[in-house]
């Protein structure tokens, strides 16, 4: 039996930390082994927020890097990149015109956007239909992604079940698929850790960020247990194991802190000392997303090809 498919995406907006990764990029890596697994760096995307050509072009040889270094293996997962397969920009525009202004505006991203901004571009604006069309294309079974992201997936089933209703039977509908029992990662101040809230702890950061990091973590707990160190240090270490820790520790912040530091350095070193031995190699990782946009581009063409020839206009 040939194995079921997955696609996932990352922005590439600035540097990971571990919110990213245990709330979204740590299932890629698990389901390579099961699934044809499509790794994209979601470039077009990122120029909602990114419009500088030099950080363009850093940001994303950072996520291939990121991507290669939480073990991403080139020879299991297609690594690509958004732009190169223009496919993606294309079967947007087909979305755009089946879908009314009413829909996208209830989506959660746009309402935060408006929220803040009144003056929205319309790439945010259309953000999810880019999306549907990264989904679409490759007829994933499942898009492991953050709860943030759910209701970008489930508008790419809606516009896919659209699409398949007026033009016929086109598209597999995708199923999200979020980690099991994970809850939102939380930050230095206790809010969900975000690159936008300055309260991250980087995901390849250096032991002596890791300790800047752990020992600027809010402890105004009247409990004794530190309950932002806590709400961290359980990433790494089973409730049945650090509480009786933390409670013979009670009161000693400092000292829990420093056990923080060991756990997230035993976690972060091997990733990090990986991470750079690949960038000594520059060349060799361009060319892992050199053909893995080749091989993107060959699926995603064939199916443009196949919407196309629905829609009429081939
Ligand atoms: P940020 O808020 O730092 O800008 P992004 O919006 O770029 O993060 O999120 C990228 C992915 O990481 C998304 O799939 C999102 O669900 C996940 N993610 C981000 N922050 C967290 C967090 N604190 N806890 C769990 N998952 C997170
Ligand atoms: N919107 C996702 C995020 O902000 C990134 C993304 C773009 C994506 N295209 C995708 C995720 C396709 C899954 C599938 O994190």
């Amino acid at each position: 039996m040939s194995k079921k498919i997955a696609l996932s995406g990352v922005k590439p907006t600035g540097v990971p930390h571990i919110g990213n990764y245990f709330g979204a990029m740590k299932q890629f890596v698990e389901m390579q082994d099961n699934y044809h697994f499509y790794a994209m760096i979601a470039d077009y995307h990122a120029l909602n927020f990114i419009q500088d050509k030099k950080e363009m072009k850093k940001n994303t040889y950072n996520l291939l890097l990121d991507y290669l270094a939480i073990g991403l293996d080139p020879k299991k997962t297609v690594i690509f990149k958004q732009s190169d397969v223009s496919a993606h920009t294309e079967l947007a525009w087909i979305f755009d015109t089946i879908t009314t202004m009413p829909y996208l505006m209830r989506a959660h991203a746009f309402k935060d956007a408006e929220a803040k901004n009144k003056e929205i571009c319309v790439g945010t604006f259309n953000y999810p239909m880019l999306m549907s069309a990264d989904i679409l294309l490759y007829e994933p079974d499942i898009v492991p992604v953050g709860k943030d992201q759910k209701q970008h997936v489930e508008i790419a089933r809606d516009t896919a079940l659209k699409f398949n209703n007026i033009f016929g039977d086109t598209f597999k509908l995708p199923e999200p698929m979020m980690i099991k029992d994970m809850d939102t990662v939380l930050g230095t101040d206790g809010k969900k850790m975000s690159k936008s809230y300055g309260n991250t702890i980087p995901l390849f950061a250096e032991y002596e960020e890791i300790k800047k990091c752990v020992m600027s973590i809010v402890t105004d707990s009247s409990s004794g247990i530190p309950e932002n160190v806590y709400a961290i240090h359980k990433l790494f270490r089973s409730a049945s194991e650090l509480l009786p820790l933390y409670e013979s520790k009670a009161g000693k912040y400092k000292e829990l802190k420093e056990l923080l530091v060991e756990d997230l350095e035993k976690f972060i070193a091997p990733m990090r000392e990986r991470r750079k031995e690949l960038a000594k190699n520059e060349a060799e990782v361009l060319k892992i997303l050199e053909e893995g946009s080749k091989k993107a581009k060959e699926v995603a063409d064939k199916k443009l090809n196949e919407i196309k020839s629905n829609l009429g206009v081939k």
